[in-house]
């Protein structure tokens, strides 16, 4: 079928400066919805793909996971890249960790920490999470009336949260939080140092040199929490490998707060950018729940994850070989009129807020979504209740990455209540 998407399109689709730019991704992902909903890409640097861009067509591929595998394509590399993974790990996956599994293993490794990530032991964690928020705000304050609200708040308090989740202590903060930013902000010269994959191995084995020591201490001093689970876990009778285990480490204390950094940030620019909803906030803090749930769904902090097809079959009408690899374009899925009643308005009591796909869908759904919905929550609570007058004190900019990224600059002023 004939359509008029750009001759270099399939480039668009990786190039890091399209995700580092809101309009420019929400533009080009509409046309692709409209005019070739599953495209195959075949860009310059990277190894083919088929880009899902609809909402069910995403939900349909991540609910049939026997036939749509995580191995071995997680996530968007250049072939450079891959072949320098490649080299010096054996594998083109940067780590083993619970999105690259597939059955048996994944179910396995999942169930290792799915209850503490669940609703009862959260509510224990409420109160803890409640005085992180409030010295959140009490910091934000100390800043006099003007921040960077990225760097400054955002970035720190879900930082501060997973550590209390993982048991690390506040003093180390400042390295996991470089070491996160390095694997997620990789190719943005400013957040990551722009080297690609290298950039993401050095963080990695940073990672696994803390990670092993932490390991150490939690076999000799068992505490109750997710760190003491994973020094200690094990499968079948066996202790879980090293490799594993560090991936499971890194996989908490990384995806468990660059993503809801960037919701929190991306939510507080949408209601600078909406201030009728800020209204509506501040008038029923009831809307709270339902608010989070549309930050997520707006922002989309993670931007893709890959799927392998088993067997030969179709997806959106497009015939998928075995062996074919996809894109689910979570921002864009997150956006498509067939799914959501006017997509491109943010609206904190929008009622199918809960059907966005931003933490994935399925099996692999986020482990963390309900932590990361209370986080914001809570924060949000907070501000809204202790803070006036917030306004854009300069222009906000994002992140260059095209797979897990957000806003890195975002200047507000503000009067403390
Ligand atoms: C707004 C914040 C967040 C967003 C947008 C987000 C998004 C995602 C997405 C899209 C996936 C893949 C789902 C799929 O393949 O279907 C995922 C998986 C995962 N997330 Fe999150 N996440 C967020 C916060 C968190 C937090 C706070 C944690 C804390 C532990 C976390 C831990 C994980 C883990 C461990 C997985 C792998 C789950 C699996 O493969 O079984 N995430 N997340």
């Amino acid at each position: 079928m004939a359509n008029s998407l750009a001759d270099d399109i399939d480039d668009i689709i990786c190039d890091p400066r399209t995700y580092g730019d809101e309009h420019r991704y929400h533009e080009v992902f509409a046309q692709l919805r409209r005019e070739d909903p599953v495209h195959w890409t075949e860009p310059k640097d990277y190894r083919p793909f088929w880009a899902v861009t609809r909402h069910a067509d995403i939900m349909a591929v991540e609910l049939n996971a026997a036939n749509f595998l995580n191995d071995p394509r997680q996530f968007l590399l250049t072939i450079a890249d891959e072949e320098m993974l490649l080299a010096q790990t054996g594998s083109r996956n940067l780590a083993r960790n619970l999105v690259a599994m597939d059955n048996p293993d994944h179910k396995a490794y999942r169930a290792l920490t799915a209850a503490w990530f669940g609703a009862k032991s959260l509510k224990s964690l409420e109160d803890k999470v409640a005085a992180l928020a409030s010295e959140t705000v009490d910091k934000l304050i100390a800043t006099g009336g003007t921040c960077d609200f990225s760097q400054d708040v955002a970035a720190w308090y879900p930082l501060r949260t997973i550590m209390l989740v993982l048991g690390v202590p506040p003093e180390d903060e400042p390295l996991m939080l470089a070491l996160s930013q390095k694997l997620f902000g990789n190719t943005d010269a400013e957040t990551g140092g722009g080297d690609g994959a290298a950039s993401m191995v050095d963080a990695q084995k940073a990672f696994a040199d803390y990670f092993n020591k932490v390991t150490d201490d939690r076999r000799k001093n068992p505490r109750n929490d997710v760190a003491t689970i994973l020094a200690t876990a094990e499968i079948d009778g066996q202790p879980i490998g090293e490799a594993e285990r560090n991936a499971y480490y890194m996989i908490v204390a990384a995806a468990g707060h660059d993503t809801t950094s960037s919701a929190i940030a991306g939510g507080l620019l949408a209601l600078l950018q909406n201030p009728g909803e800020m209204d509506k906030l501040r008038a029923d803090p009831g809307l709270m729940a339902n608010a989070a749930d549309e930050f997520v769904r707006w922002t989309s902090p993670v931007k893709h994850f890959f799927r392998t097809a088993v067997s030969d079959c179709e997806v959106g009408g497009k015939a998928i070989k075995a062996g074919d690899q996809l894109m689910m374009c979570y921002p864009s899925g997150n956006r498509d009129e067939a799914a959501f009643a006017e997509p491109f308005a943010f609206r904190v009591d929008r009622p199918d807020a809960k059907k966005h796909i931003a933490f994935g869908y399925g099996p692999h759904l986020c482990l963390g979504n309900a932590l990361a919905k209370m986080e914001i929550r809570m924060l949000f609570s907070e501000l809204l209740a202790r803070v006036d007058d917030i306004a854009l004190a300069g222009a906000p900019a994002w992140v260059e990455a095209n797979f897990v990224s957000g806003l890195k600059r975002l200047p507000i002023s503000f009067r403390a209540r």
